[in-house]
Protein backbone atom coordinates (compact mmCIF):
# COMPACT_ATOMS: atom_id res chain seq x y z
CA UNK A 1 0.00 0.00 0.00
CA UNK A 2 1.01 3.65 -0.91
CA UNK A 3 1.57 6.12 1.33
CA UNK A 4 -1.36 8.77 1.73
CA UNK A 5 -1.35 11.83 3.21
CA UNK A 6 -3.96 14.69 3.34
CA UNK A 7 -3.68 18.12 2.32
CA UNK A 8 -7.07 20.21 3.48
CA UNK A 9 -7.46 23.93 2.19
CA UNK A 10 -8.68 26.56 4.77
CA UNK A 11 -7.07 29.49 4.01
CA UNK A 12 -9.45 31.63 2.72
CA UNK A 13 -12.34 33.50 4.62
CA UNK A 14 -15.41 33.06 3.63
CA UNK A 15 -17.15 36.31 3.01
CA UNK A 16 -20.60 35.36 3.15
CA UNK A 17 -20.67 34.22 6.29
CA UNK A 18 -20.56 37.94 7.43
CA UNK A 19 -18.00 37.48 10.38
CA UNK A 20 -15.26 38.58 11.97
CA UNK A 21 -14.87 34.67 12.15
CA UNK A 22 -12.54 32.91 9.90
CA UNK A 23 -15.25 30.30 7.91
CA UNK A 24 -13.46 27.08 9.20
CA UNK A 25 -13.51 28.42 12.50
CA UNK A 26 -17.54 28.33 13.16
CA UNK A 27 -18.74 25.64 15.10
CA UNK A 28 -21.15 22.72 13.79
CA UNK A 29 -22.22 21.07 16.45
CA UNK A 30 -19.60 22.07 19.00
CA UNK A 31 -16.42 21.81 17.06
CA UNK A 32 -15.12 24.53 14.60
CA UNK A 33 -15.72 23.40 10.75
CA UNK A 34 -12.21 22.58 10.19
CA UNK A 35 -11.85 19.85 12.67
CA UNK A 36 -14.32 17.24 10.49
CA UNK A 37 -12.00 16.84 7.28
CA UNK A 38 -9.08 16.37 9.64
CA UNK A 39 -10.86 13.48 11.86
CA UNK A 40 -12.47 12.42 8.13
CA UNK A 41 -8.52 12.00 6.83
CA UNK A 42 -8.02 10.07 10.81
CA UNK A 43 -10.73 7.99 10.72
CA UNK A 44 -9.56 6.92 7.06
CA UNK A 45 -5.57 6.04 8.39
CA UNK A 46 -3.93 9.26 6.90
CA UNK A 47 -1.07 9.43 8.94
CA UNK A 48 -0.16 12.71 7.81
CA UNK A 49 -2.11 15.54 7.45
CA UNK A 50 -1.48 18.96 6.28
CA UNK A 51 -3.74 22.08 6.42
CA UNK A 52 -2.94 25.33 4.24
CA UNK A 53 -3.80 28.35 6.77
CA UNK A 54 -4.24 31.76 6.15
CA UNK A 55 -6.91 33.81 7.58
CA UNK A 56 -6.79 34.11 11.77
CA UNK A 57 -4.07 31.38 10.68
CA UNK A 58 -2.81 31.33 14.42
CA UNK A 59 -6.59 30.57 15.86
CA UNK A 60 -7.32 28.20 13.21
CA UNK A 61 -3.50 26.24 14.55
CA UNK A 62 -4.88 26.41 18.14
CA UNK A 63 -8.32 24.73 17.19
CA UNK A 64 -6.74 21.84 15.82
CA UNK A 65 -4.79 19.74 18.32
CA UNK A 66 -2.52 16.38 17.19
CA UNK A 67 0.68 15.57 16.53
CA UNK A 68 0.18 14.37 13.28
CA UNK A 69 -0.99 17.88 12.05
CA UNK A 70 1.43 20.25 10.30
CA UNK A 71 0.64 23.66 9.18
CA UNK A 72 1.39 25.53 5.81
CA UNK A 73 0.82 29.31 5.66
CA UNK A 74 -0.83 30.87 2.44
CA UNK A 75 -0.29 34.76 3.31
CA UNK A 76 -2.38 35.65 0.25
CA UNK A 77 -5.11 33.68 -1.11
CA UNK A 78 -4.28 33.38 -5.08
CA UNK A 79 -6.70 30.33 -5.69
CA UNK A 80 -6.71 26.92 -4.83
CA UNK A 81 -3.54 25.60 -7.13
CA UNK A 82 -1.60 28.78 -5.14
CA UNK A 83 -2.60 27.35 -1.63
CA UNK A 84 -1.62 23.30 -2.73
CA UNK A 85 1.69 24.54 -3.69
CA UNK A 86 2.36 26.04 -0.30
CA UNK A 87 2.11 22.57 1.13
CA UNK A 88 4.95 21.75 -0.64
CA UNK A 89 8.06 22.49 1.72
CA UNK A 90 5.66 20.77 4.31
CA UNK A 91 5.07 17.84 2.68
CA UNK A 92 8.99 17.72 1.47
CA UNK A 93 10.27 14.59 0.04
CA UNK A 94 7.05 12.77 0.43
CA UNK A 95 6.10 10.41 -2.21
CA UNK A 96 2.52 8.71 -2.63
CA UNK A 97 -0.71 9.74 -2.42
CA UNK A 98 -2.17 13.05 -1.31
CA UNK A 99 -5.79 13.34 -0.83
CA UNK A 100 -6.81 17.10 -1.01
CA UNK A 101 -9.96 18.13 0.30
CA UNK A 102 -11.20 21.48 1.32
CA UNK A 103 -11.86 22.57 4.78
CA UNK A 104 -15.39 23.59 4.10
CA UNK A 105 -16.89 20.29 3.64
CA UNK A 106 -17.65 18.87 6.89
CA UNK A 107 -19.93 15.92 5.83
CA UNK A 108 -17.73 14.30 3.98
CA UNK A 109 -16.86 10.45 5.30
CA UNK A 110 -14.04 8.30 6.24
CA UNK A 111 -15.53 5.63 4.19
CA UNK A 112 -15.52 8.10 0.86
CA UNK A 113 -11.94 8.95 0.96
CA UNK A 114 -11.01 5.56 1.41
CA UNK A 115 -12.71 4.67 -1.53
CA UNK A 116 -11.02 7.60 -3.88
CA UNK A 117 -7.45 6.36 -1.95
CA UNK A 118 -8.94 2.98 -3.02
CA UNK A 119 -9.88 3.39 -6.76
CA UNK A 120 -6.64 6.05 -7.40
CA UNK A 121 -4.44 3.48 -6.52
CA UNK A 122 -5.95 0.80 -8.93
CA UNK A 123 -6.26 2.62 -11.58
CA UNK A 124 -2.56 4.29 -11.63
CA UNK A 125 -3.42 8.21 -12.32
CA UNK A 126 -2.02 10.87 -11.41
CA UNK A 127 -5.13 13.13 -10.25
CA UNK A 128 -8.49 11.30 -9.55
CA UNK A 129 -10.83 13.85 -9.06
CA UNK A 130 -14.42 13.09 -6.56
CA UNK A 131 -17.02 14.16 -8.71
CA UNK A 132 -20.89 14.40 -8.30
CA UNK A 133 -24.06 15.11 -10.68
CA UNK A 134 -26.25 17.09 -8.30
CA UNK A 135 -29.50 18.56 -9.20
CA UNK A 136 -28.02 21.89 -10.12
CA UNK A 137 -24.64 22.32 -11.20
CA UNK A 138 -24.52 25.75 -11.07
CA UNK A 139 -21.22 27.38 -9.38
CA UNK A 140 -19.09 24.07 -9.90
CA UNK A 141 -16.50 23.22 -11.88
CA UNK A 142 -17.24 21.07 -14.69
CA UNK A 143 -15.40 17.88 -15.69
CA UNK A 144 -15.35 17.78 -19.57
CA UNK A 145 -14.55 14.77 -20.88
CA UNK A 146 -13.49 13.44 -24.46
CA UNK A 147 -15.52 11.74 -27.45
CA UNK A 148 -14.67 8.13 -26.19
CA UNK A 149 -15.29 9.46 -22.18
CA UNK A 150 -11.71 10.15 -21.15
CA UNK A 151 -11.47 12.63 -18.64
CA UNK A 152 -9.69 15.77 -20.51
CA UNK A 153 -10.33 18.76 -17.34
CA UNK A 154 -11.89 20.53 -15.39
CA UNK A 155 -13.99 24.20 -16.37
CA UNK A 156 -14.69 26.47 -13.99
CA UNK A 157 -18.21 27.27 -13.93
CA UNK A 158 -17.73 31.24 -14.82
CA UNK A 159 -15.20 29.99 -17.57
CA UNK A 160 -17.47 27.49 -18.98
CA UNK A 161 -18.98 27.51 -22.64
CA UNK A 162 -23.03 27.49 -23.26
CA UNK A 163 -22.49 23.72 -24.31
CA UNK A 164 -19.98 23.21 -21.54
CA UNK A 165 -22.60 24.92 -18.78
CA UNK A 166 -24.90 21.65 -19.73
CA UNK A 167 -22.28 19.22 -18.44
CA UNK A 168 -23.86 17.29 -15.38
CA UNK A 169 -21.04 15.38 -13.61
CA UNK A 170 -19.01 18.22 -11.60
CA UNK A 171 -16.13 18.65 -9.35
CA UNK A 172 -16.54 17.93 -5.59
CA UNK A 173 -13.22 20.28 -4.96
CA UNK A 174 -11.97 16.34 -3.36
CA UNK A 175 -9.10 15.09 -5.38
CA UNK A 176 -6.47 11.77 -4.97
CA UNK A 177 -3.14 13.15 -6.56
CA UNK A 178 0.17 11.84 -7.13
CA UNK A 179 3.15 13.70 -4.99
CA UNK A 180 5.88 14.83 -6.12
CA UNK A 181 3.86 14.81 -9.19
CA UNK A 182 1.62 17.42 -8.26
CA UNK A 183 4.23 20.09 -7.26
CA UNK A 184 5.57 19.82 -11.34
CA UNK A 185 2.03 20.30 -12.49
CA UNK A 186 1.23 23.34 -10.30
CA UNK A 187 4.86 24.84 -11.41
CA UNK A 188 3.29 25.15 -14.99
CA UNK A 189 -0.16 26.65 -13.95
CA UNK A 190 -0.75 29.90 -14.83
CA UNK A 191 -3.60 32.05 -14.02
CA UNK A 192 -5.39 33.02 -17.32
CA UNK A 193 -8.86 32.83 -15.83
CA UNK A 194 -11.74 35.14 -15.29
CA UNK A 195 -10.71 35.45 -11.88
CA UNK A 196 -6.80 35.51 -12.18
CA UNK A 197 -6.30 33.23 -9.79
CA UNK A 198 -4.08 29.93 -9.66
CA UNK A 199 -6.84 27.00 -9.84
CA UNK A 200 -5.77 23.54 -8.75
CA UNK A 201 -7.96 21.45 -11.40
CA UNK A 202 -5.77 23.26 -14.22
CA UNK A 203 -3.75 19.93 -13.08
CA UNK A 204 -6.43 17.87 -14.34
CA UNK A 205 -5.89 18.61 -17.76
CA UNK A 206 -1.98 17.83 -17.47
CA UNK A 207 -2.87 14.24 -15.92
CA UNK A 208 -5.02 13.87 -19.09
CA UNK A 209 -2.53 14.60 -21.36
CA UNK A 210 -0.62 11.84 -19.60
CA UNK A 211 -4.01 9.50 -19.99
CA UNK A 212 -4.08 9.43 -16.19
CA UNK A 213 -6.69 11.61 -15.05
CA UNK A 214 -10.00 9.87 -13.58
CA UNK A 215 -12.82 10.39 -11.61
CA UNK A 216 -14.87 8.96 -9.07
CA UNK A 217 -18.82 9.67 -8.53
CA UNK A 218 -19.98 10.03 -5.29
CA UNK A 219 -23.85 9.01 -5.10
CA UNK A 220 -24.73 11.06 -2.14
CA UNK A 221 -23.84 14.87 -3.34
CA UNK A 222 -24.91 16.29 0.57
CA UNK A 223 -21.69 14.66 1.49
CA UNK A 224 -19.67 17.14 -0.02
CA UNK A 225 -21.74 20.07 0.84
CA UNK A 226 -20.17 23.39 1.29
CA UNK A 227 -20.23 25.74 3.62
CA UNK A 228 -20.08 29.32 2.12
CA UNK A 229 -23.10 30.76 4.40
CA UNK A 230 -24.54 30.62 7.78
CA UNK A 231 -27.31 29.16 5.70
CA UNK A 232 -25.39 26.52 4.71
CA UNK A 233 -24.58 25.39 7.96
CA UNK A 234 -27.53 25.18 9.93
CA UNK A 235 -28.23 22.80 6.52
CA UNK A 236 -25.58 20.68 7.43
CA UNK A 237 -25.87 20.52 11.26
CA UNK A 238 -28.82 19.10 10.40
CA UNK A 239 -27.50 16.62 8.33
CA UNK A 240 -25.09 15.51 10.50
CA UNK A 241 -27.50 15.95 13.68
CA UNK A 242 -29.86 12.99 11.31
CA UNK A 243 -26.97 11.06 10.74
CA UNK A 244 -25.55 11.31 14.68
CA UNK A 245 -29.60 10.43 15.47
CA UNK A 246 -29.73 7.60 13.21
CA UNK A 247 -26.64 5.51 14.32
CA UNK A 248 -27.60 5.89 18.11
CA UNK A 249 -30.92 4.49 17.30
CA UNK A 250 -29.67 1.65 15.38
CA UNK A 251 -27.36 1.32 18.73
CA UNK A 252 -30.11 0.77 20.60
CA UNK A 253 -30.65 3.92 22.17
CA UNK A 254 -34.24 5.33 21.91
CA UNK A 255 -34.96 9.57 21.23
CA UNK A 256 -38.31 9.96 21.16
CA UNK A 257 -37.93 12.88 18.95
CA UNK A 258 -34.91 12.96 16.95
CA UNK A 259 -35.67 15.94 15.24
CA UNK A 260 -35.27 18.24 18.19
CA UNK A 261 -32.38 16.10 19.52
CA UNK A 262 -29.02 17.37 19.68
CA UNK A 263 -26.00 15.41 20.47
CA UNK A 264 -22.40 16.31 19.42
CA UNK A 265 -20.06 14.20 18.03
CA UNK A 266 -18.28 13.43 21.30
CA UNK A 267 -21.03 11.89 23.22
CA UNK A 268 -21.43 8.54 23.74
CA UNK A 269 -24.59 6.18 24.75
CA UNK A 270 -25.27 2.82 26.02
CA UNK A 271 -28.35 0.53 24.60
CA UNK A 272 -31.80 1.50 26.39
CA UNK A 273 -30.37 5.22 27.29
CA UNK A 274 -33.70 7.15 26.28
CA UNK A 275 -33.56 10.40 25.34
CA UNK A 276 -36.72 13.13 25.39
CA UNK A 277 -37.65 15.79 22.62
CA UNK A 278 -35.83 18.96 23.00
CA UNK A 279 -32.93 17.41 24.86
CA UNK A 280 -29.05 18.66 23.56
CA UNK A 281 -26.06 16.41 24.71
CA UNK A 282 -22.69 18.40 24.32
CA UNK A 283 -19.02 17.90 24.36
CA UNK A 284 -17.59 14.17 26.15
CA UNK A 285 -21.00 13.77 27.44
CA UNK A 286 -21.58 9.90 28.49
CA UNK A 287 -25.08 8.26 28.63
CA UNK A 288 -25.18 5.09 30.31
CA UNK A 289 -27.70 2.21 29.97
CA UNK A 290 -31.48 2.65 30.71
CA UNK A 291 -30.59 6.41 32.01
CA UNK A 292 -33.49 8.58 30.67
CA UNK A 293 -33.31 11.81 30.14
CA UNK A 294 -36.68 13.50 30.14
CA UNK A 295 -37.36 16.82 27.69
CA UNK A 296 -35.62 19.82 27.70
CA UNK A 297 -31.97 18.52 29.57
CA UNK A 298 -29.30 20.22 28.38
CA UNK A 299 -25.92 18.47 29.08
CA UNK A 300 -22.04 19.39 28.46
CA UNK A 301 -19.27 17.25 29.41
CA UNK A 302 -21.11 15.33 32.26
CA UNK A 303 -21.35 11.49 33.04
CA UNK A 304 -24.96 10.25 33.83
CA UNK A 305 -25.44 6.76 35.35
CA UNK A 306 -27.17 3.38 34.67
CA UNK A 307 -30.40 3.81 36.07
CA UNK A 308 -30.74 7.82 36.62
CA UNK A 309 -33.91 9.77 35.41
CA UNK A 310 -33.11 12.97 34.72
CA UNK A 311 -36.59 15.26 34.90
CA UNK A 312 -37.86 17.82 32.55
CA UNK A 313 -35.48 21.34 32.41
CA UNK A 314 -32.23 19.97 33.87
CA UNK A 315 -28.78 21.57 33.09
CA UNK A 316 -25.33 19.72 33.69
CA UNK A 317 -22.50 21.23 33.18
CA UNK A 318 -19.19 18.66 34.26
CA UNK A 319 -21.34 16.88 36.37
CA UNK A 320 -21.12 13.39 37.38
CA UNK A 321 -24.73 11.62 37.99
CA UNK A 322 -24.31 8.63 39.77
CA UNK A 323 -26.76 5.10 39.06
CA UNK A 324 -30.20 4.99 39.85
CA UNK A 325 -29.83 8.92 40.93
CA UNK A 326 -33.08 11.47 40.25
CA UNK A 327 -32.61 15.11 39.16
CA UNK A 328 -35.21 17.58 38.36
CA UNK A 329 -37.16 18.87 37.28
CA UNK A 330 -35.50 22.06 36.87
CA UNK A 331 -32.19 21.21 38.44
CA UNK A 332 -28.70 23.25 37.77
CA UNK A 333 -25.47 20.84 38.00
CA UNK A 334 -22.74 22.49 37.98
CA UNK A 335 -19.17 22.04 37.44
CA UNK A 336 -17.77 19.32 40.45
CA UNK A 337 -21.26 18.39 40.90
CA UNK A 338 -21.15 14.82 41.62
CA UNK A 339 -23.89 12.61 42.89
CA UNK A 340 -23.76 9.01 44.37
CA UNK A 341 -26.10 6.04 43.83
CA UNK A 342 -29.60 6.70 44.42
CA UNK A 343 -29.70 10.27 45.14
CA UNK A 344 -31.79 12.60 44.57
CA UNK A 345 -32.43 16.68 43.77
CA UNK A 346 -35.59 18.00 43.02
CA UNK A 347 -36.74 21.32 41.64
CA UNK A 348 -34.91 24.58 42.04
CA UNK A 349 -31.74 22.55 43.23
CA UNK A 350 -28.39 24.27 42.70
CA UNK A 351 -25.25 22.66 43.24
CA UNK A 352 -21.84 23.54 42.43
CA UNK A 353 -18.75 21.22 43.44
CA UNK A 354 -20.61 19.28 45.70
CA UNK A 355 -20.39 15.42 46.49
CA UNK A 356 -24.44 14.24 47.61
CA UNK A 357 -23.94 10.71 48.97
CA UNK A 358 -25.27 7.74 48.29
CA UNK A 359 -29.37 7.94 49.04
CA UNK A 360 -28.75 11.42 50.23
CA UNK A 361 -32.07 14.02 49.15
CA UNK A 362 -31.97 17.73 48.43
CA UNK A 363 -35.46 17.80 46.94
CA UNK A 364 -36.30 21.34 46.72
CA UNK A 365 -35.15 25.32 46.18
CA UNK A 366 -31.59 24.78 47.84
CA UNK A 367 -28.13 25.80 46.86
CA UNK A 368 -25.16 23.60 47.68
CA UNK A 369 -21.41 24.75 46.73
CA UNK A 370 -17.88 23.39 47.84
CA UNK A 371 -19.78 20.83 50.19
CA UNK A 372 -19.59 17.29 50.92
CA UNK A 373 -22.86 15.53 52.16
CA UNK A 374 -22.19 12.19 53.33
CA UNK A 375 -24.78 8.69 52.71
CA UNK A 376 -28.41 8.91 53.69
CA UNK A 377 -28.42 12.76 54.49
CA UNK A 378 -31.60 14.83 53.75
CA UNK A 379 -30.68 18.50 53.16
CA UNK A 380 -34.44 20.38 53.73
CA UNK A 381 -36.37 22.76 51.25
CA UNK A 382 -33.82 25.96 51.01
CA UNK A 383 -31.08 24.86 52.26
CA UNK A 384 -28.29 27.47 51.49
CA UNK A 385 -24.85 26.62 51.79
CA UNK A 386 -23.30 30.61 52.20
CA UNK A 387 -19.49 29.26 50.96
CA UNK A 388 -18.48 32.62 49.69
CA UNK A 389 -17.67 35.40 52.03
CA UNK A 390 -16.92 38.04 48.77
CA UNK A 391 -12.86 37.03 48.77
CA UNK A 392 -12.76 33.30 49.60
CA UNK A 393 -14.50 30.03 49.00
CA UNK A 394 -15.24 27.67 52.25
CA UNK A 395 -16.28 24.33 52.53
CA UNK A 396 -19.24 22.84 54.15
CA UNK A 397 -19.34 19.05 55.18
CA UNK A 398 -22.80 17.50 56.40
CA UNK A 399 -21.95 13.77 57.82
CA UNK A 400 -24.22 11.00 57.62
CA UNK A 401 -27.45 10.62 58.11
CA UNK A 402 -27.41 14.50 58.93
CA UNK A 403 -31.06 16.43 58.88
CA UNK A 404 -30.63 19.76 58.19
CA UNK A 405 -34.32 21.85 58.55
CA UNK A 406 -36.03 23.40 55.80
CA UNK A 407 -34.59 27.39 55.39
CA UNK A 408 -31.05 26.75 56.93
CA UNK A 409 -28.19 29.09 56.13
CA UNK A 410 -25.09 27.15 56.88
CA UNK A 411 -22.52 29.84 56.68
CA UNK A 412 -18.87 28.29 55.42
CA UNK A 413 -16.64 26.56 56.97
CA UNK A 414 -18.43 24.55 58.95
CA UNK A 415 -19.63 21.26 59.63
CA UNK A 416 -22.85 19.13 60.49
CA UNK A 417 -21.96 15.94 62.42
CA UNK A 418 -22.76 12.57 61.29
CA UNK A 419 -26.58 11.77 62.22
CA UNK A 420 -26.98 15.68 64.02
CA UNK A 421 -30.24 17.91 62.89
CA UNK A 422 -30.14 21.36 62.46
CA UNK A 423 -33.15 23.10 63.19
CA UNK A 424 -35.26 24.82 60.40
CA UNK A 425 -34.50 28.59 59.97
CA UNK A 426 -31.27 27.72 61.49
CA UNK A 427 -28.40 30.08 60.62
CA UNK A 428 -25.52 28.05 61.39
CA UNK A 429 -22.17 29.41 62.00
CA UNK A 430 -20.84 27.01 64.09
CA UNK A 431 -19.91 23.44 63.98
CA UNK A 432 -22.86 20.94 65.31
CA UNK A 433 -21.44 17.83 66.89
CA UNK A 434 -22.10 14.45 65.75
CA UNK A 435 -25.93 13.60 66.66
CA UNK A 436 -26.39 16.86 68.86
CA UNK A 437 -29.17 19.68 67.42
CA UNK A 438 -28.03 22.63 66.24
CA UNK A 439 -30.80 25.40 66.90
CA UNK A 440 -29.69 28.74 65.73
CA UNK A 441 -32.47 31.26 65.64
CA UNK A 442 -34.40 33.93 67.48
CA UNK A 443 -36.56 32.55 70.19
CA UNK A 444 -40.60 32.79 69.49
CA UNK A 445 -42.28 34.96 71.91
CA UNK A 446 -46.39 35.12 71.83
CA UNK A 447 -47.62 38.63 72.88
CA UNK A 448 -51.61 37.75 74.22
CA UNK A 449 -54.72 39.80 73.02
CA UNK A 450 -52.52 41.54 70.42
CA UNK A 451 -54.87 41.71 68.02
CA UNK A 452 -56.63 44.44 70.32
CA UNK A 453 -53.89 46.54 70.62
CA UNK A 454 -52.97 46.25 66.79
CA UNK A 455 -52.72 49.56 64.66
CA UNK A 456 -55.53 49.93 62.60
CA UNK A 457 -56.18 52.29 59.66
CA UNK A 458 -59.72 55.08 60.69
CA UNK A 459 -62.55 54.07 58.98
C1 LIG B 1 -13.57 24.95 -6.16
C2 LIG B 1 -13.18 24.29 -7.48
C3 LIG B 1 -14.43 23.91 -8.25
C4 LIG B 1 -15.30 23.01 -7.41
C5 LIG B 1 -15.62 23.67 -6.09
C6 LIG B 1 -16.33 22.73 -5.17
C7 LIG B 1 -11.09 25.40 -8.10
C8 LIG B 1 -10.47 26.36 -9.01
N1 LIG B 1 -12.40 25.22 -8.25
O1 LIG B 1 -14.22 26.17 -6.49
O2 LIG B 1 -14.08 23.24 -9.46
O3 LIG B 1 -16.50 22.70 -8.11
O4 LIG B 1 -14.40 24.07 -5.42
O5 LIG B 1 -16.76 23.42 -4.03
O6 LIG B 1 -10.43 24.80 -7.27
N2 LIG B 1 -8.79 28.15 -0.66
C9 LIG B 1 -7.57 28.47 -0.12
N3 LIG B 1 -6.80 29.41 -0.73
C10 LIG B 1 -7.19 30.05 -1.85
C11 LIG B 1 -8.45 29.73 -2.40
C12 LIG B 1 -9.22 28.76 -1.79
O7 LIG B 1 -7.16 27.91 0.90
O8 LIG B 1 -6.43 30.89 -2.34
C13 LIG B 1 -9.59 27.13 -0.02
C14 LIG B 1 -10.87 27.70 0.55
O9 LIG B 1 -10.68 28.12 1.89
C15 LIG B 1 -11.82 26.54 0.45
C16 LIG B 1 -11.31 25.76 -0.75
O10 LIG B 1 -9.99 26.17 -0.96
O11 LIG B 1 -11.77 25.71 1.56
C17 LIG B 1 -12.15 25.96 -2.01
O12 LIG B 1 -12.06 27.29 -2.38
P1 LIG B 1 -13.25 28.06 -3.06
O13 LIG B 1 -12.85 29.44 -3.32
O14 LIG B 1 -14.48 27.84 -2.27
O15 LIG B 1 -13.36 27.28 -4.45
P2 LIG B 1 -14.55 27.35 -5.45
O16 LIG B 1 -14.48 28.61 -6.21
O17 LIG B 1 -15.81 27.04 -4.76
CA1 LIG C 1 -16.54 26.85 -2.51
Amino acid sequence: MKQVCSLILAAGKGTRMNSERAKVLHPLLGRPLIRFPVEACRDAGVGRVVCVVGHQAEQVRDALPGADLAFALQAEQHGTGHAALCAREALQGFAGTALILCGDVPLLRSETLTRLAAQHAATGAAVTVLSMRPADPSGYGRLVHDGVGNLRGIVEHRDCSPEELRIDEVNTGTYAVELPWLWEALARVGNANSQGEYYLTDVVAAAAAAGRAASLVLEDPEEVMGINSRTHLAAAAAVLRRRINRAWMEAGVTLEDPDTTWIEPGVALEPDASVGPNCRLEGSTRVAAGARLDQGVVATDSVIGAGAHIKPYCVLAEAEVGPDTQVGPFAHLRPGTEMLRGSRVGNFVEMKKTTLGVGSKANHLSYLGDTLVGDGANIGAGTITCNYDGANKHRTVIGDGAFIGSNASLVAPVTIGAEATVAAGSTVTQDVPDAALGVARAKQRNLDGWAARRPRKKK
